[in-house]
C-alpha cells in the first residue's frame, strides 16, 4: 500500500510540475504574411495581452510566401510542445488546401486553439482613380479591365479570394498583383502603383481615415461602427457581396492538452479585456461569441469552412501563383 501511495504522489507531483512549468520560455506565433499587415497586427495585439496572462513573451515570426502555406507548414513541422503556434485564417487554413498541393493536412496536422476576431473586407482604390461610388468604380474597372490591377497577398489569400468573389458577382476582369502581405500592397495603393485592393477592413482603416485611399463598400450587411460612412455592398448597389475574414490560432498536432488549454485561456482573457476590445473594434474587428472561443468550437468551425469553401475555390479554378 505504501508503494501505491508513493507512486500516486510521484505521479501527482510530475503532472503538477508539468502543468506548472508551461510556459517556461517565450512562445513563437508564426504569422503567414508580412509585418504590418492585418494578420501581423492581430497576432501582435493578442500576443501582447497573452504575455501578461502566461508570464512569457510572444514572439511573432513572419514567414511569407505562397499565400501563407509555407508558414503553416513551418508550424506543422515544429515541436508539438506549445512553444510554436500557427496564426491563420480563411485563406491560410482553408482555401490554400484547395489551391496548393500541401505537404500537410490542414485538419489532421493541427490542433485548434481558439477562434479569433473577424472583420469584413472593404473595396478600396488609389485616390487618383476618378470613381466616387462603387457603381462608378465597377464601371471604371470594366472600361479598363485589360489593365486594372488589384493587389493581393497571393493566390488564396483573403484579399485574393475577395477579389475573385467580386469578379464572380460582376463579371469583371482584374490583373492580380501578389505581395507578401497586404501591408506592402497597401503601400503601393497609397502610392498609386495599383488600382484597388479588396482588403481586410482592419488593414485599410487607417489609410481610409487619413484620406490616403478611397473606400467604396464593405462586404457586410451592417455598416462598421468604426467607419459608419462606408456603405455596405447592398447599399452601394452590389447585393450579396458578403464575406467575413475570420482568424484563428492552432498548434501542431500532438501539442499537450494543458498547453492548448493555457493558450486558449489566455486568448479568451485577451478578447474579454475592454481595452483590447476597443482596439479591435476601432480596426473594424469583432470578437467571436464566448461559446465560439473554445478549442472544440474552432475545430468544428474549421471543418465546416473547409467543407463550404473547397468546392467554391476549386470551381473558381484558382491556381497557385
Ligand atoms: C490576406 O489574406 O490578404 C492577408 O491576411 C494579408 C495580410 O495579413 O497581410
Amino acid at each position: 500500500m505504501r508503494l501505491l501511495f508513493a507512486l500516486i504522489a510521484s505521479l501527482a507531483a510530475a503532472t503538477g510540475a508539468a502543468a506548472q512549468t508551461y510556459p517556461n520560455k517565450s512562445i513563437t506565433i508564426i504569422v503567414p504574411f508580412a509585418a504590418g499587415g492585418p494578420s501581423d497586427a492581430l497576432a501582435r495585439i493578442m500576443g501582447e495581452h497573452m504575455k501578461g496572462t502566461l508570464g512569457q513573451s510572444f514572439v511573432v515570426e513572419n514567414v511569407t510566401g505562397a499565400a501563407g502555406s509555407i508558414a503553416v507548414g513551418r508550424a506543422v513541422r515544429s515541436a508539438p510542445d506549445g512553444y510554436t503556434i500557427s496564426f491563420g485564417h480563411l485563406g491560410t487554413h482553408v482555401a490554400n488546401g484547395a489551391i496548393y498541393t500541401l505537404p500537410y493536412d490542414l485538419l489532421a496536422d493541427l490542433e485548434p486553439v481558439v477562434l479569433l476576431p473577424s472583420n469584413p473586407m472593404v473595396v478600396v482604390s488609389k485616390n487618383a482613380l476618378p470613381a466616387k461610388t462603387l457603381k462608378e468604380l465597377l464601371a471604371w474597372l470594366k472600361a479598363n479591365q485589360d489593365k486594372a490591377t488589384a493587389g493581393t497577398a497571393g493566390a488564396g489569400s483573403g484579399s485574393h479570394l475577395a477579389g475573385v468573389y467580386l469578379q464572380s458577382l460582376t463579371g469583371l476582369k482584374l490583373q492580380y498583383v501578389p505581395y507578401r502581405g497586404t501591408a506592402p500592397a497597401l503601400t503601393d495603393l497609397v502610392g498609386g502603383q495599383i488600382d484597388i485592393i479588396v482588403d481586410q477592413a482592419s488593414n485599410s482603416m487607417q489609410q481610409i481615415r487619413s484620406g490616403g485611399i478611397r473606400a467604396y463598400a464593405i462586404t457586410d450587411t451592417k455598416r462598421l461602427k468604426a467607419a459608419p460612412e462606408i456603405p455596405t455592398a447592398e447599399e452601394a448597389g452590389l447585393p450579396g457581396f458578403h464575406m467575413t475574414l475570420w482568424n484563428g490560432l492552432w498548434a501542431p498536432k500532438g501539442t499537450p492538452k494543458d498547453a492548448i488549454a493555457r493558450l486558449n485561456t489566455a486568448a479568451v482573457a485577451a478578447m474579454a479585456d475592454p481595452a483590447v476590445q476597443k482596439r479591435l473594434n476601432d480596426l473594424g474587428l469583432e470578437v467571436p461569441a464566448r461559446e465560439q472561443q473554445t478549442p472544440q468550437a474552432l475545430g468544428v468551425w474549421h471543418k465546416a469552412e473547409i467543407d463550404k469553401w473547397w468546392p467554391i475555390v476549386k470551381k473558381a479554378g484558382i491556381k497557385p501563383e
